[in-house]
């Protein structure tokens, strides 16, 4: 069987972590894609020349052009520019939003039976407006930020209870960072939900509501700790679960930005719900009963999602 083929929209911080992983977990070939000459075509030779050290079959191509991305099976859009100082929002939504339709625009030409994972911030509004550029299917794209954010209020989650990672489970809903709506009922250690360990004096409420706070404001710890630009790791990592869900037909149950069609009573907007992963894409979208607290900060969290989509809508009406 012919290998899988993974592209990468955007050879920076996250795409080069993208393609380390998925070459390291042998997905599949690799394509890193980037406007900047030459930064693919490094990261693609210097990833390349680990291979025989750490044992790995991937090949390896860094490129310049969107023919390269043709027939490929996971698509992963990194592409784009961060925030900088005196930069609105509006002018940083104008400037990804032009990036989105030209990725849009590469990934309808040669790739349009992919499974297309975007990263690239705004999350939730970038997502859909590349849905909107590429004309994929709902449900072969998706946006990556709650295996993110769920990963990071585990980890907080786990030293606090001197438990190991891998037994706590997190549940979160809504958008990206300041806008995650964690359900503290649906997450647990190895099965026993947080209200639960407080009762049992693991924690008490205070600590958990300041982990909760560190988990929104995750990212914005390791910008101002790394200066230089935002995290990297953890996101690739993410990224690549839901990418190995996709091409493993693993069927995972995970928080993706997913176009809701009327559940969670929204309809026609991409927003952070648990999903199944699975050889059709999205295959499920797991929709539970909100209680009161959790639907105010959801429907915050909607809100400010349709905002920025309206933002987008204004800039380039062709969205509209
Ligand atoms: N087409 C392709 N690549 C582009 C384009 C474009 N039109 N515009 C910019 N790029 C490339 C840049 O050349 C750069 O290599 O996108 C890459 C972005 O990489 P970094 O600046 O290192 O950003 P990174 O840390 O990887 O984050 C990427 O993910 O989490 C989000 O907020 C983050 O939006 C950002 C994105």
């Amino acid at each position: 069987m012919a290998r899988s083929k993974i592209a990468l929209i955007g050879a920076g911080q996250i795409g080069g972590t993208l393609a380390h992983l998925a070459a390291l977990k042998e997905l599949g070939d690799i394509v890193l894609f980037d406007i900047a000459e030459g930064t693919p075509q490094g990261k693609a030779l210097d990833l390349a020349e680990s291979g025989p050290v750490n044992g790995f079959n991937a090949a390896l191509k860094g490129a310049n052009s969107y023919a390269d991305i043709e027939g490929a099976d996971v698509i992963v859009v990194t592409a784009g520019v961060p925030r900088k100082p005196g930069m609105s929002r509006d002018d940083l939504l104008g400037i990804n939003l032009k990036v989105m339709e030209a990725v849009g625009d590469g990934i309808k030409k040669y790739a349009p039976a992919a499974f297309v994972i975007c990263i690239t911030n705004p999350l939730d509004a970038m997502v859909w407006a590349l849905q909107k550029s590429s004309g994929l299917p709902a449900k072969k794209i998706v946006g990556m930020a709650g295996v993110l954010d769920s990963a990071r209020f585990r980890y907080f989650l786990s030293e606090e209870f001197k438990v190991s990672v891998e037994d706590v489970t997190a549940f979160v809903l809504g958008g990206h960072g300041d806008d995650m709506v964690p359900s503290v009922r649906y997450s647990t250690v190895a099965g026993i939900p947080l209200p639960d360990l407080v009762k049992m004096g693991w924690t008490t409420q205070e600590r958990l509501d300041s982990i909760i706070d560190r988990t929104r404001k995750g990212g914005g710890e390791i910008v101002n700790l790394l200066k230089t630009g935002s995290a990297f790791y953890a996101p690739a990592a993410a990224a690549i679960a839901m990418a190995e869900s996709y091409l493993k037909d693993k069927r995972r149950v995970l928080p993706c930005a997913a176009k809701l069609e009327g559940e969670y009573g929204v309809d026609n907007l991409y927003v952070g719900v648990p999903v199944v992963i699975g050889a059709g894409g999205v295959e499920k979208i797991v929709e539970v009963k909100l209680d009161l607290a959790e639907q105010q900060m959801f429907d915050k969290s909607v809100a400010s999602v349709r905002s920025l989509v309206d933002a987008c809508k204004v800039i380039n009406p062709a969205f509209a």
